[in-house]
Formats: C-alpha cells, sequence, structure tokens
C-alpha cells in the first residue's frame, strides 16, 4: 500500500472527523489496519506497561449490532438536552457537524470496520479512583495511540472520526464483545474506512491568540459562561 505524499505537518492538520465522506462500500484489508496499529502502539503509555487493549470488529453482522448500540447511545444522549438543545449548537460550523454526525449515525451499520480502544482503570466511581491524576493517567495512556491511528489511516487514504456516543451504552457493549466492563474503559469508537478522495483542509480552531496563555493563564473561556 503506497503512502499519500503528505508533509508531516499536512497529515497533523487535515485529519479530520470524516463522515460523509466514508467509503461504506470498499473493503479495507485486515493488514492495513494492523499497519495502522503497529504504528499507533508506538505512541507513550504511562510507564509503558502496554495496557491498553485493542479490539478491531470487521464481522457485518456484529457491525450491525455495534450500530445499534451507537444508535441507542446517540439517543440517550439526546434525551439529556434541555431546552436549549445541543451544548455545542453556537459553535462555527455547528450545522455541517450536526448533518455529517447525524449521516454517519444513518450509516454506522454499512462501515467496513471498527475500533474500539479500551484502557484499564476505571475512573468514573464505577470502582476506580477519581483523583485526576489517575483520570489523566489513563486517559493519557491511550488516547495518544489513538490519535495516532487516525493520522496512519489518513497517510494510507483511509479515515475516521472520533465517537463517544455509545458510552451511554458502554456496557452493553462491553457484553456484546466479552469486555470485562468493571476493569476496562471504552475509550470511544472508531470507523475504519477509505475516505472518498483524499484532499482534507484544516479546520477551524480558535486562533493560538485567544487560548494560549503565556506564563499564566488566558481569561475568557468556560469560567466566563
Ligand atoms: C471526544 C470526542 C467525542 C466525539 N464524539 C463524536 C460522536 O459521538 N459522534 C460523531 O459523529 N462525532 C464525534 N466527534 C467528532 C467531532 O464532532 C469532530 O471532531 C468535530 O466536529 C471537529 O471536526 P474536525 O476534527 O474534523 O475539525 C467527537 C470528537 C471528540 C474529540
Amino acid at each position: 500500500m503506497s503512502l499519500l505524499d503528505l508533509s508531516p505537518d499536512e497529515v497533523l492538520t487535515t485529519t479530520r472527523a470524516v463522515r460523509k465522506r466514508l467509503d461504506y462500500d470498499r473493503k479495507v484489508e485486515r493488514k492495513t489496519i494492523e499497519d495502522c496499529l503497529r504504528i499507533a502502539l508506538q505512541a507513550p503509555n504511562g510507564g509503558n506497561m502496554n495496557s491498553w487493549r485493542w479490539i478491531v470488529i470487521d464481522d457485518p453482522a456484529l457491525i450491525a449490532r455495534v450500530a445499534d448500540l451507537y444508535r441507542g447511545g446517540m439517543d440517550d444522549y439526546i434525551s439529556t438536552f434541555d431546552e436549549a438543545g445541543y451544548p455545542g449548537a453556537g459553535v462555527e460550523g455547528a450545522d455541517r457537524i450536526e448533518t455529517s454526525t447525524m449521516h454517519l449515525r444513518e450509516n454506522f451499520h454499512r462501515l467496513p470496520a471498527l475500533l474500539l480502544p479500551l484502557i484499564p482503570g476505571r475512573t468514573d466511581g464505577d470502582g476506580g479512583p477519581g483523583h485526576v491524576f489517575y483520570q489523566a493517567s489513563q486517559w493519557g495512556s491511550v488516547i495518544q495511540a489513538v490519535w495516532s491511528f487516525m493520522l496512519a489511516l489518513r497517510t494510507r487514504g483511509l479515515g475516521s472520526a472520533w465517537t463517544t456516543a455509545h458510552l451511554w451504552r458502554e456496557r452493553e457493549l462491553a457484553e456484546l464483545l466479552g469486555v470485562p466492563h468493571e476493569i476496562y474503559m471504552q475509550v470511544g469508537l472508531f470507523p475504519i474506512a477509505y475516505t472518498l478522495g483524499t484532499d482534507f483542509k484544516p479546520a477551524h480552531r480558535e486562533p493560538i491568540e485567544q487560548v494560549v496563555g503565556w506564563n499564566g493563564f488566558a481569561p475568557g473561556g468556560a469560567e466566563g459562561s
């Protein structure tokens, strides 16, 4: 498999949440997924303990069942909204994000493959200590690898989107896949598919002048709302 001709900075700035431009009909070879996982597992993890676990789902019947949980999880999340609706409704491009999110939701069962990363040690009060140290250490010991996985997909002409909606049904997915739920937290659920075209652009982000403080806190964020 040849790699796209992208500089490191281009890979880092154009790896997008891809939902509408996923090729839901094209099969993804296991070797490609394994290549991306080998790269991902070079990411740092606390104490190099390698305590993460990864589940790749490429059985269409299983994907269909996971899709039901994804959709159900999204419904659970939506049912928590008050009259103001979706908390991110005011951000730039919110309409596009919503239609794209709905597109993925409606087509989730057609995805060729999924990745479910796991990290042991629950920090949600369901058996694990909630101290920020443990939370940061545990999430920090897997999230970088997941992002590396998404970057490795991008360089090979594939795409993904970080998704967490199914976590409202995390226990059901654990049961379906034989994951010991009391020990392992699920990081998210990651579509794996070729993209339709490979030209992606940098996205809107608040400028660094607004969000970065030199030698101190930059006010004007969540504390002002
Ligand atoms: C922690 C996290 C959770 C997310 N959950 C979902 C999700 O459940 N479903 C979905 O379609 N997109 C989800 N997204 C994707 C975001 O909506 C997306 O990253 C955002 O719109 C910005 O897109 P961009 O990264 O291409 O700029 C999630 C992203 C993150 C980082």
